[in-house]
């Protein structure tokens, strides 16, 4: 497998072609942004961290049946996954209130939901990523209403499965991002990375925040939060 042309560089990955057209090659940045790219720092080791997680992670759902487009960990920084189509959607699920969800509505962070939320975000960053609704999807055409519901079932598959994983680990799996993308015959499978970045993990019996929030609202060191839950996960920062 060799690496080839650089396809697309995002603010936290760089997605290479490889010599295998359906396979792609991605590299983890040390790169943080936050509020919409306005916060932004390189944090050196974050790349390594949310490899490793988001690795773990990936193979914990194929462990439990659920697949995704992750192939295999190629280096401490690197990934090989499937090629697809991203729906240019954020699902978002959510078991206790934190982050826009508290703000939109006030609820007190912390607060416990007791059936998990999803939501559905338009990926649209001069529009700052808006809260969408299913007709709102229908007129954008971002996807079609059984890919919708395809989305929403996986999403809640996915936090069921990583909710009862994080729990046995000692932390709360508050509320997490994932993106979807259609494989070259057309199946909708799970894509993009499973990190902190891209979840909010508490420690259960403090609360302490150990993902991207740290970053955002200048709460400590993210590699040592990041570090926390790689530990608590079984990974180590070592190959
Ligand atoms: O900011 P908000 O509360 O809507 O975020 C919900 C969850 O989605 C958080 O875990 C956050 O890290 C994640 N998220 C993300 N990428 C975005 C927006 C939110 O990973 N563009």
């Amino acid at each position: 497998m060799e690496k080839q042309a650089l396809l697309y560089e995002g603010k936290a990955k760089k997605l290479y072609q490889t010599s295998e057209s359906e396979l792609l090659w991605v590299e983890y940045k040390d790169d943080a942004t936050a509020f919409n790219g306005e916060k932004q720092d390189v944090l050196s080791g974050k790349g390594l961290l949310n490899n490793e997680i988001s690795s773990l992670l990936f193979e914990k759902l194929a462990e439990n049946g659920i697949p995704s487009h992750f192939e295999k960990k190629l280096s401490s920084t690197e990934q090989l996954v499937i090629k697809t189509d991203i729906i240019p959607l954020e699902v978002v699920v959510r078991n206790v209130v934190a982050g826009s969800l508290h703000r939109r509505t006030g609820i007190e962070e912390g607060t416990e939901l007791h059936q998990p939320i999803v939501e559905f975000y338009y990926k649209d960053d001069a529009l700052g990523d808006p809260l969408i609704n299913h007709d709102h999807i229908r007129i954008l055409q971002a996807a079609v209403p059984e890919q919708v519901e395809s989305m929403k079932e996986k999403a809640l598959a996915v936090n069921e499965s990583l909710k009862t994983h994080f729990q046995s680990c000692g932390l709360i799996l508050v509320d997490f991002k994932l993106e979807f993308g259609t494989t070259a015959d057309g199946t909708l499978i799970l894509a993009d990375e499973i990190s902190p970045d891209t979840c909010r993990l508490w420690d259960e019996k403090t609360r302490e925040k150990f993902d991207k929030d740290v970053f955002r609202y200048g709460l400590g060191s993210l590699q040592d939060g990041y570090t926390e839950i790689l530990k608590r996960l079984g990974g180590s920062v070592h190959d």
